[in-house]
């Protein structure tokens, strides 16, 4: 991280201070004020999920998708929970809608649509035509029972459908918007069905909290020195482009939740940095080239979560040849991880050598399993309270979306709505 910017650390208390007070600030809560008994509901209909159901498809889009999706794909290689997760209602493709129908021919299934505001053309779309097919399948009695509805908690379409129909549903607070809601009922919901351990993300959300954003611990805090950091290098250096980089595959939809929570947080009054992502060594082999020799407007954000126990998980060793006919005789003894994580600190000495500035942001868990539970519930409140933050010292609103509304009104008007 760059060490030549002033630090403001009693800008960064009020600004965090600001946030909490804010009537859209009521996701910085949720990893301490979770209530107990919600919390125990969303794992006892879970476990219900996992006796009648095969696949659980969540329906939603946006703020109401990525954040369960992120964590899902990111545990998935170390998971085996008995109901799957497929994920719908997030573009308006008939192949997508197609594929998933395919899988679930045959197999037992439940829905669980989350959409806040209830209106959102793409996840009610893809509402009708599952709840169709749920009916038919099952009748419509026993498909009520197997429709899960996350949404406003007083008003909306969705939720008078819920009260309506008697369908087990959850809330969205009201003081917690979309892209901020993960480590809500919309995340904490399908990913206890899917047996992610939900208690352990919101410790590590917690474990975050207190780390970085209390008064006590802010001189340490590498979550405003992020914050501060890429607001520096936008004003000051006239990067507008900030990419995030990590070694982990699994960790593709994590970069696309991270995308749209700074995205749509940060892009307003014809400003922002743009969020981008890669995912390494794969894109050393193609991207990697424009990061080293292109412009020179971009950042570049790592993420490092330290070579997974060997004890835990199992590592995949270089297997031992008696020549060295394919030249990695060097590496004889060493494991994928150790291999991995040295690539990692040479991109970095590489990138910054070629002019790029590079932030490092390293998350472990004390037992050494890399990425997991606590750690993606730390780094999800990591960079929610940095990206709300960084939008503060950009002077726009986090919590609001306005451009969003343009393509809807003009798509309806289109429609014929
Ligand atoms: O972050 C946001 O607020 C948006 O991305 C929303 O989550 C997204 O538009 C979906 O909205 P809704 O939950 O109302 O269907």
């Amino acid at each position: 991280m760059k060490n030549n910017i002033d630090l403001d650390y009693n800008l960064a208390l009020e600004i965090i201070d600001d946030i909490k007070n804010d009537p859209m600030g009521a996701w910085f809560d949720l990893p301490d004020n979770f209530p107990d008994s919600e919390l125990a509901r969303i794992k006892e209909t879970a476990k219900k999920i996992n006796e009648t159901s095969d696949y659980l498809v969540c329906i939603g889009i946006g703020g109401s998708y990525l954040g369960a999706r992120a964590v899902y794909e990111a545990l998935l290689p170390l998971k085996n929970g008995k109901t799957k997760l497929l994920f719908s209602g997030n573009s308006m493709s008939e192949r997508e809608i197609k594929k998933i129908l395919k899988e679930i021919d045959g197999k037992d299934f439940s829905l669980n649509v989350i959409s806040k505001s209830g209106t959102t053309l793409e996840p009610a779309l893809a509402f009708r035509i599952f709840k169709e097919e749920l009916i038919k399948k099952y009748g419509k009695t026993e498909a009520k029972n197997r429709i899960f509805v996350t949404t406003d908690p007083e008003s909306g379409v969705l939720r008078e459908e819920a009260n309506r129909e008697g369908y087990t549903s959850f809330e969205i607070p009201l003081g917690v918007g979309g892209r901020y809601s993960v480590l809500s009922a919309v995340g904490l919901f399908p990913l206890a069905v899917a047996g992610v351990d939900v208690e352990k993300l919101l410790d590590g959300a917690r474990e975050c909290k207190l780390s970085q954003t209390s008064p006590e611990k802010i001189e340490d805090s590498t979550l405003v020195s992020y914050a501060f950091t890429r607001f520096y290098l936008y004003d000051e250096e006239n990067c507008d482009v900030e990419v995030l980089a990590s070694f982990e595959p699994s960790l593709m939809y994590f970069n696309e939740w991270w995308k749209q929570l700074f995205g749509e947080s940060e892009g307003k009054d014809k400003q922002g940095i743009f969020p981008a992502s890669v995912i390494y060594s794969t894109d050393l082999h193609s991207l990697g080239q424009y990061l080293q020799d292109g412009r020179r407007n971009i950042f570049e954000t790592f993420l490092r979560f330290g070579a997974p126990s060997p004890k835990r998980e199992n590592p995949i060793f270089v297997p031992k040849l008696n020549d060295d006919s394919d030249g990695l005789k060097y590496l004889e003894g060493k494991t994928l991880a150790e291999i991995s994580e040295t690539a990692l600190s040479a991109t970095i000495s590489a990138h910054s050598s070629g002019g790029i500035s590079t932030i490092e942001i390293s998350v472990e868990d004390e037992d050494g399993s890399g990425v997991s539970e606590k750690s993606l519930g730390f780094l999800i409140f990591f960079f929610e309270t940095a990206c709300a933050i960084s939008a503060i010292l950009h002077g726009v609103d986090p919590f609001d979306q306005p451009g969003v509304e343009k393509y809807k009104k003009e798509m309806f008007r289109l429609l014929g709505k």
